[in-house]
């Protein structure tokens, strides 16, 4: 198989880990940051001063994980200083992460495997759709379900530890690379599609892990440059996301905390600095706000490479160095671990003083989950895969048991064509363009629509080739791919249809006149298919679609007066011909997964009508968006990359709100085949006497228990006033009173729900407001308040098609 994912770790991962020396025992020196960058040292203290917060919490248990912790205490116990060291410090080996087996203790080590859409470094599995497609779902039954079948498959291949869901970037920026990855720019959305996705993992029983903790929102120098002569010297620090409070709270994080509450096994700290430490140093971020305020009893693991010191690491809270040591990878940078033998040492000069505690944290959910009992055997087909640690590069044995290349697919083609469908969003839809009506004559267009030519790697962009997914680490390895193409002859030969296609961008654009060059007849349906690349690494350098695209679309709808615009995308694109009148449909199919065809089929063909909703919003020009990643410096000072999150709580929707600026498909904005109204809406105190702050309950996972009691009901009756079945989402946006403090956005999404309704049918629907659904942070109290004064609930089937609104005063 190939090398296909040496490029893209190389160019990042593994080269954060050319680390300076820094185990120095004692905390590092970058800490003790402030929330607010000293940019302008007059306002520094707005938002107060957070200290170096030490020492690290350890595990308690809470939550349900107290009999977990009895056995995790009972076994670490009996294990030598050295095995508590291999405990906490990867090796190379079949996985992407590895802890080796303790033999004398029945224990087989624990596999790690990416990640967020697929076990990736495996055979015989399947690709799901990516996260932004999930998120377009606004589907909680289908990211349940989405979680459940994935992890079906990490653990037929023995995979302990699954490296998603992700939650950050959240999308602050709509260039950055790995949005996709993740679910939604809106911290609600995102907040409840971690918490499904978590607990379908781990009802499976695999351990989830929360990525990437936090502030990592851009891609360009999310590590440190490194000498290219002496790879252990550093020439500049990795990026600092600088945050205040609110924000940290109020956006970053808020999907975190549902990760955190849902019990995720692991969080992944991220490469970034976070207020100019880096994130697996970072005290504030890991002791203070993970472990202590959000109560996570779980461990956290660095991301690959991301670990710039030893002991400064572990007192600032981290659990796990991963992949460990480079010294043994397939890069031979001949870097020995901060941690492996340098734990030894730390413990017996008294250094470390949690070692314990961290091997307790790995060791609890995996009891829990009871992963020591028959858990399938770790897929030598991994090992022969990972061109990221290769058997070369091992240093330790591993003993493979089970059979070799399992198919571990099941009937998962049926579920992720079904996805696929439900995350495509329906933008423009004139003239009843769709659903097709059985046409006889169908032209297609785009290199989007038909077979890659250079195979199904994915690591790499390509140009002929439909894309179902992005590229890194969060990539899935194809084991098919059904491309929209093929699926479209599938289906038209059932209609005794002709099916002409141009999958040559470069050809396409020049074409004159086409009615030169279809056959005699105008096609009833020209559908365009155009593709956008992303992928870790890189953040992306333009909000259009690639190969042209923009250019494909203008030649055809020229001469065709039916265009049926289809993308296969991470997200936004800028669509600059949307009100092309000859372009009757466009259809955001995002990133589907190996059903793509199937599922672009079952929408065009109405088979399935389409429900899902923007969890973006799609602005008139790549220029409107506020909150670019920061690419480019002109200085040399070490530590000169800095990202200042001057917008605050200003992203997306609530920036182009709070400016009225004018967007083109605003948030939550998503077509259907029939029509939905709300009417009736209501909203029933559930407490009586709700106060302002919150009680101050013993922390549980997940933060205090008091900020998720439901406090507010709203409900309202939607119908479907149209002649076809289908999904409606109501979404309740909140505004605060005018008491909360500036910077408070217009409306925030707090409450969604994908209804089900036939042709004339009317249900009722609940949204169940949370005491944090009606807070801010406020950060002198560092506390969840709600505001006084009037609230208003708005509920509409998006960000900007409010249909009905009430007003209501929470806090007497
Ligand atoms: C810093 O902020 C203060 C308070 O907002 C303002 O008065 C002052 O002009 C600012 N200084 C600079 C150098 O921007
Ligand atoms: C964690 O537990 C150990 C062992 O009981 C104890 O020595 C240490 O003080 C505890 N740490 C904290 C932060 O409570
Ligand atoms: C390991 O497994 C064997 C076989 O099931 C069992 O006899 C033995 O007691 C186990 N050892 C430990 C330490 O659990
Ligand atoms: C690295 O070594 C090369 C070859 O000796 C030299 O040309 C280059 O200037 C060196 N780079 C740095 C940053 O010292
Ligand atoms: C400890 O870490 C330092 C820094 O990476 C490294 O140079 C050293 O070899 C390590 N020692 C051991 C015993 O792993
Ligand atoms: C690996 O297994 C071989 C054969 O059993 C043995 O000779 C060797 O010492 C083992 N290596 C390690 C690092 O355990
Ligand atoms: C695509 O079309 C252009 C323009 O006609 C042509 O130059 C190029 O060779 C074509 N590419 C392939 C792979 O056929
Ligand atoms: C498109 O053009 C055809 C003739 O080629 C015509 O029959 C049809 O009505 C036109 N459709 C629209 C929407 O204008
Ligand atoms: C739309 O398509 C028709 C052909 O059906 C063409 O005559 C007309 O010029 C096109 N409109 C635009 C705005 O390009
Ligand atoms: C760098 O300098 C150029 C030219 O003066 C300027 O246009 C650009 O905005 C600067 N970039 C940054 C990040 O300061
Ligand atoms: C927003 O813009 C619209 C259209 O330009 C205008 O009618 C409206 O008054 C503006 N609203 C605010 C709050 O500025
Ligand atoms: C909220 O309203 C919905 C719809 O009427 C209802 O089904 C649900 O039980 C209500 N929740 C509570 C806690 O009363």
């Amino acid at each position: 198989m190939a090398a296909f994912l040496s490029s893209v770790i190389a160019g990042s991962a593994l080269l954060s880990a050319v680390t300076a020396q820094n185990f120095d025992g004692g905390a590092s020196s970058d800490e003790g940051f402030s929330w607010v960058q000293p940019k302008n040292t007059t306002i520094l203290g707005e938002y107060g001063h957070s200290p170096a917060v030490y020492p690290s919490p350890n595990i308690t248990g809470v939550g349900g994980w107290e009999a977990a912790l009895e056995k995790a205490k009972a076994w670490v116990a009996q294990l030598t200083l050295e095995e508590k060291a291999d405990m906490v410090t990867g090796q190379a080996g079949p996985c992407v992460g590895n802890i080796v087996a303790i033999p004398r203790l029945n224990f087989s080590g624990l596999c790690l495997h990416d990640g967020p859409l697929a076990i990736r470094v495996a055979d015989y599995t399947s690709v799901f759709s990516a996260g932004v497609s999930a998120g377009a779902t606004w589907d909680r039954a289908i990211m349940y379900e989405r979680g459940v079948a994935m992890a079906e498959e990490f653990k037929a291949k023995g995979a302990h530890v699954i490296l998603g869901p992700v939650a950050g970037p959240l999308g602050r920026s709509g260039y950055a690379g790995r949005n996709w990855e993740g679910f939604s720019s809106d911290p609600y959305l995102s907040g409840v599609a971690m918490e499904e996705t978590i607990n379908g993992h781990q009802d499976t029983g695999v351990q989830a892990t929360a990525k990437h903790w936090i502030g990592n929102e851009q891609e360009v120098q999310r590590n440190p440059t490194y000498d290219r002569n002496i790879t252990t010297v550093k020439t500049s620090n990795a990026i600092s996301s600088n945050l205040d409070d609110r924000t940290m709270h109020e956006l970053y994080m808020w999907p975190f905390a549902n990760a955190a509450r849902a019990k995720a096994a692991s969080f992944m700290c991220s490469y970034q600095r976070i207020n100019g430490s880096y994130g697996c140093q970072n005290s504030a971020s890991q002791n203070g706000l993970l472990k202590t305020e959000l109560g996570f009893q779980g461990y956290i693991m660095s991301d690959w490479g991301a670990t710039h010191s030893g002991v400064a690491s572990i007192e600032a809270g981290l659990d796990m160095n991963m992949p460990g040591g480079l010294g043994t990878y397939g890069m031979n940078f001949g870097i020995p671990s901060f941690f492996g033998g340098n734990i030894t040492i730390g413990v017996n000069n008294g250094s470390i003083t949690r070692l314990d505690d961290m091997v307790i944290r790995i060791m609890t959910p995996y009891f829990w989950l009871n992963q020591d009992k028959d858990y399938p055997s770790v897929d030598e087909s991994s090992a022969d895969l990972n061109t990221f640690s290769p058997r070369s590069s091992w240093t330790r044995n591993y003993t493979f048991t089970g059979t070799k290349s399992r198919d571990v697919r099941g009937n998962h083609a049926e579920l992720i064509r079904r996805h696929g469908a439900a995350g495509s969003v329906l933008l423009k839809n004139e003239h009843k363009a769709l659903p097709l009506k059985a046409p006889k004559n169908i032209a297609v267009f785009g290199n989007d629509a038909g077979d890659p030519v250079t195979g199904l790697l994915n690591q790499a962009d390509y140009e002929f080739g439909t894309l179902a997914a992005g590229g890194g680490s969060g990539t899935g390895q194809f084991s098919y791919l059904f491309t929209p193409l093929r699926a479209i002859q599938d289906r038209a030969i059932q209609d005794k249809a002709v099916v002409q296609h141009w999958l040559n961008n470069t050809y396409i654009t020049t074409v004159k006149d086409w009615n030169n060059v279809w056959l005699p007849t105008v096609p009833d349906v020209c559908i365009v298919l155009l593709k956008t690349w992303a992928a870790e690494g890189a953040d992306r350098k333009h909000l259009s679609v690639d190969y042209d695209g923009d250019k494909v679309v203008k030649s055809v709808a020229r001469d065709c007066n039916n265009t049926v615009v289809v993308t296969h995308s991470p997200g936004i694109n800028t669509l600059d011909w949307a009100d092309h009148p000859n372009v009757t449909a466009i259809l955001a199919a995002h990133f589907p997964g190996q059903e793509s065809g199937h599922s672009l089929v079952d929408v065009l063909y109405g088979e399935v009508n389409p429900s899902g909703h923007l969890p973006y919003t799609i602005a008139m020009n790549g220029s409107d968006y506020n909150a670019p990643p920061t690419t480019a410096i002109n200085t040399t000072g070490f530590d000169d990359w800095q990202s200042y999150f001057d917008e605050k709580l200003e992203i997306d929707y609530r920036y182009f709100d709070a400016h009225n600026i004018t967007v083109r498909y605003e948030f939550g904005f998503g077509l259907s085949y029939t029509t939905f109204n709300a009417s009736e809406i209501e909203a029933s105190p559930l407490e009586s006497n709700i106060s302002a702050l919150p009680a101050d309950l013993p922390i549980e996972q997940g933060g205090n228990p008091a900020l998720w009691e439901a406090l507010y009901n709203v409900t309202i009756s939607v119908s479907n006033t149209g002649d076809v079945a289908g999904a409606a989402v109501p979404q309740l946006y909140v505004g605060l009173p005018s008491s909360a403090p500036k910077g408070t956005p217009i409306r925030q999404l707090r409450g969604f729900e994908k209804v089900h309704l036939e042709a004339g049918e009317t249900k009722s629907v609940g949204f169940e407001l949370m005491r944090r659904d009606l807070s801010y942070w406020d950060v002198v109290r560092q506390q969840w308040v709600i505001p006084e004064g009037e609230f208003t609930f708005w509920v509409g089937f998006s960000s900007r098609d409010l249909v009905a609104e009430k007003k209501v005063t929470v806090v007497s």
